[in-house]
């Protein structure tokens, strides 16, 4: 079996061909852009892959996402429709989020926002208490991330929702699903966080309709994808005041470019797309699980289903 492992960081394959190399001894891994005969090629490991890589390879019978999100193979209409994809589901990651959700949270649940401003203004003065057991925190998107950020925000104390398409059960979380079910949703996060996927169906979700449907002065955490918010109607929001605050690690263009107003608005915060890094010493065990599945003839776990773009 020949794998091909595709993305633009180069020293990230080297990194990814060592580790696979141990556990998949008689498997040759090939790096791009050195493909040889791409008729060997029966499995392809990517992220960002450029743009006809994937539809170069005529053997191909599975690709598996390096990242946890699959917008970048189902946003290139040059990737293989006929080709099965399976996402990474790595727990380490899941973890890393995580504590990113759990500090964002933490953030302005304990008006940080708000003391960091104090601090910058040389003011001591005491804000009023919040309550935990009070404190509305929303998810959208109660998937393998949302759910455990779910569970990590139910055991500090939280009063915790989550939005799916479909509906979901997760004890001691409020739950809501699809479009008729997201005003209600909306209507009860003091704190919202985003771990949606990237789809057709999501993509402006949080726009002014649903940033006006938030109680005042709440906030926005966003660690899944920029395309999922609107930014103008993020700024208007946030300059009326009725936004108190966002904490985003994912923007509509990556690198935030230098002029962008959200670098400077003094209720967001900004970090470059480091929620959850992908860390290939964890990462590996999951992915060589499904090359060892497709071997075998087993099902495949964590396919993506095209028709619903996640
Ligand atoms: N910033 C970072 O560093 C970073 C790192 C990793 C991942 N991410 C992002 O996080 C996203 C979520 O990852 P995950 O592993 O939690 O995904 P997942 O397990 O597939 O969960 C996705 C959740 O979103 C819900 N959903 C999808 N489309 C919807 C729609 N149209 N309406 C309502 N709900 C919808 C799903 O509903 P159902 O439960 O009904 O299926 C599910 O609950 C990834 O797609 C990726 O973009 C970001």
């Amino acid at each position: 079996v020949v794998i091909l492992l595709v993305t633009p960081r180069v020293e990230k394959a080297l990194e990814w061909r060592e580790l696979l190399a141990a556990r998949l001894p008689g498997v040759e891994l090939r790096v791009w852009p050195e493909v040889g005969d791409a008729a060997q090629v029966e499995i392809a490991l990517a992220w960002k892959a450029p743009p006809g890589v994937l539809a170069s390879l005529p053997s191909l019978r599975l690709i598996c996402s390096l990242g946890m999100g699959v917008d970048h193979l189902l946003d290139d209409a040059t990737v293989p429709r006929d080709v099965p994809i399976a996402r990474l589901v790595d727990p380490n990651m899941v973890a890393q989020m995580s504590e990113y959700v759990l500090y964002a949270v933490l953030h302005f649940h304990r008006r940080f926002d708000v003391y960091d401003r104090f601090q910058r203004e040389q003011r001591w003065e005491e804000l009023p208490l919040p309550d935990t057991a009070k404190r509305r925190v929303g998810i959208l998107g109660l998937g393998t991330i949302g759910t455990e950020c779910a569970r990590r925000l139910l055991a500090l104390g939280f009063d915790v929702a989550g939005w799916s398409r479909s509906s979901r059960t997760v004890a001691g979380v409020e739950t809501f699903a699809g479009p008729g079910g997201l005003d209600a949703f909306l209507g009860r996060c003091d704190i919202l966080v985003s771990v949606l996927p990237l789809t057709s169906a999501t993509a402006g979700i949080v726009n002014e309709a649903a940033l006006a449907r938030l109680p005042e002065g709440a906030s926005f955490v966003n660690v899944a994808r920029g395309g999922l918010v609107v930014e103008a109607d993020l700024l208007a929001a946030l300059d009326s005041g009725r936004l108190a605050g966002a904490m985003l690690d994912v923007t509509q263009a990556e690198p935030l470019p230098v002029q962008h107003p959200l670098w400077r608005h003094p209720r967001v915060r900004i970090t470059p797309h480091i929620a959850g890094l992908t860390n290939p010493p964890t990462a590996v065990g999951p992915i060589v699980e499904n090359l060892l599945r497709l071997r075998d003839g087993l099902p495949l776990l964590h396919l993506v289903e095209r028709a619903r773009g996640y």
